[in-house]
């Protein structure tokens, strides 16, 4: 069975049992603020566990983009990834443990035709009882084999607070003989209101949800491994093409490589097509280091210049089909690394070898730290983080520029047309409200350097002639040469000027808002962490380029600068 049949079986599956289907979000979380990257698919859904009534629908069903990097350093082996596809039912109120998880074993059991090894299930601790409901429903499935756990199978909150609760997992066997959790399924109960690490510390409190949430997660890479009776990720239908293509283009065999550049490839086309491009602080950074390894691995395989964004096209057209992949940014910002990187690569490794200075290798030849880390390891040498955390800290006080002050998602990248399309961002949402009203709340946007996107609550078509007025509407506000200004204030105080806020984020006591003036007054207020350019005449002729439903009752505009 195909990876994309997997992918299929389980949308068509669920539907069949009253699940709306959903896309995947971005990677850059829009409604979970506080986490860097989309790491799972409950997090576009996060609101709906406390908030029921808002969600689109009782059950959803989706296949989710995610990035997970704490590991990035074990990638090459069977078992890690930075980017995967989760698979993930959902039920806000819809339905509870005996519908979650017999809806788990007939998937697995009858349109997979995988045995289940065993299952786990939630012992008890604290304020949280023993799962005795998960542990009867296995029981009359006929599962053999319930294991008991704790803190291992109680899951969540994802950032700085949410919802969690206790889980149970199911585990087959792979190809090698081993037991690998396959299935994570979580019963939201409680609302944490603090981090995970917190609530392990005892510093955060679980606080009873008023309905129980169903959350669950299945990595598509691991399960399709076991399906199609493979050893690794690498050996099934979603690596073939890349792995076939790093062969073509190596002049060495070293499979660990093979497998580094083929992962880290894979995480950076989705990534840049979700506005990531490579900097040096927050998720540029993150894609920096993955690409700069890709890079180091494909030098190791001999690959030669120019050619990792013919790996990357290999990997756009394998996922096209699935997801809307953003080609040309891709080669190009997969381009200009390595061409950046390669240069100095050589010299680098000279002065490396010479003897280590992570703080020159760092800002001289563009060695992310981790990187030379990497390579002392593999010498079997250490290097003094903390000298290099010092001198690291002095230099950017000299180099620091007026800082930003972000607290919710923010912009994927600082390039000059992402700010510009982010202030005609905000001039989309107040042509919107002007035309329809002040209900037109945004619920969603993404920006990368080509487009703005923006999901908002309206339950309708917008008729072609409602196009064009909200189009001339922003572009009159874009001649008149509008100045864009920011404050800084009380959070009560930017409540009360009616700022707009984005559904579902946290702020903070004192918040950035920005303003859009017109002498006859505001035209837009936001809260907002910038950055915006100073003028809107800088923004160039704004052009909505599709207008079309997101979700029931949410409407998706994607716009261009022409
Ligand atoms: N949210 C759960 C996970 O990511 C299902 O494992």
């Amino acid at each position: 069975m195909q990876s994309d049949e997997v992918r299929e079986k389980f949308l068509k599956f669920f539907e069949r049992k009253g699940h709306k289907i959903m896309p995947s979000s971005s990677l850059v979380p829009e409604s979970d603020p506080s986490v860097l990257f989309t790491t799972a698919g409950m997090q576009q859904f996060k609101a709906y566990y406390m908030r029921p009534e808002d969600a689109p629908a009782k059950n959803v069903v989706s296949v989710q983009k995610c990035v997970r990097t704490s590991d990035i350093d074990e990638v090459g082996d069977d078992t890690h990834l930075t980017f995967f596809e989760m698979l993930g039912n959902f039920s806000f109120g819809g339905y509870g443990r005996r519908e979650a998880i017999t809806y788990a074993y007939e998937f697995i059991t009858k349109e997979l035709e995988l045995d289940i090894s065993y299952v786990t299930v939630y012992k008890g601790e604290g304020i949280v009882p023993r799962d005795a409901e998960s542990y009867n429903i296995w029981k009359e499935l006929g599962m053999q084999d319930i294991r008991e756990d704790g803190k291992d199978v109680f899951w969540g909150p994802t950032g700085d607070s949410g919802p969690c609760g206790p889980t149970t997992e199911i585990y087959c066997k792979n190809a090698n003989g081993q037991d690998v959790e396959i299935w994570n399924i979580v019963f939201n109960e409680y609302f944490c209101d603090g981090s995970r690490e917190k609530l392990d510390k005892g510093e955060a409190n679980l606080k009873k949800l008023d309905v129980l949430g169903i959350d669950t997660g299945m990595g598509l890479e691991r399960l399709v491994t076991i399906v199609q009776k493979k050893k690794s990720f690498y050996e099934t239908d979603l690596f073939d093409s890349i792995v076939v293509k790093i062969k073509e283009l190596s002049t060495t065999q070293d499979s660990k490589a093979e497998r580094i550049v083929a992962e880290h490839i894979r995480s950076a086309v989705f990534l840049i097509t979700d506005g990531v491009v490579p900097g040096n602080e927050g998720r540029g950074y993150i894609l920096r280091r993955v690409l700069r390894r890709a890079v180091r691995f494909s030098d190791n395989l001999g690959i030669p210049k120019n050619n990792l964004s013919k790996l990357a096209e290999v990997v756009v057209s394998q996922y096209k089909s699935n997801y809307d992949i953003t080609n040309n940014l891709v080669m190009s910002e997969i381009n200009k690394e390595e061409e950046k990187f390669k240069e100095t690569l050589e010299k680098g490794m000279k002065e490396f070898k010479k003897g280590i200075d992570p703080f020159t290798l760092a800002t001289t030849y563009g060695f992310p730290i981790e990187l030379t880390e990497e390579l002392a390891k593999e010498e079997g040498r250490m290097i003094d983080r903390g000298d290099y955390e010092e001198k690291m800290k002095e230099h950017q006080k000299l180099s620091q520029t007026a800082s930003v002050g972000m607290f919710k998602g923010g912009l994927a990248n600082h390039e000059p047309n992402t700010i510009k399309l982010h202030t005609a961002h905000h001039l989309l949402l107040a042509a919107l409200q002007e035309k329809f009203g002040k209900q037109v709340k945004q619920r969603g946007s993404n920006i990368n350097e080509e487009r703005l996107r923006m999901d908002f609550v309206f339950d309708r078509k917008i008729t072609d002639e409602e196009k064009k007025e909200i189009e001339n509407r922003v572009n009159e506000w874009i001649s008149a040469g509008l100045p864009v200004i920011r404050h800084e204030m009380p959070l009560e105080e930017a409540e009360k000027l009616g700022a707009e806020m984005e559904f579902g984020a946290k702020y903070p006591p004192i918040v950035s808002v920005y303003k859009i003036m017109h002498a006859s007054g505001p035209v837009s207020i936001e809260f907002c962490g910038g950055p915006h350019v100073t003028n809107t005449n800088e923004i160039g002729h704004f052009k909505i380029q599709k207008e079309e439903a997101s979700s029931q009752g949410i409407r998706r505009i994607k716009a261009v600068l022409g």
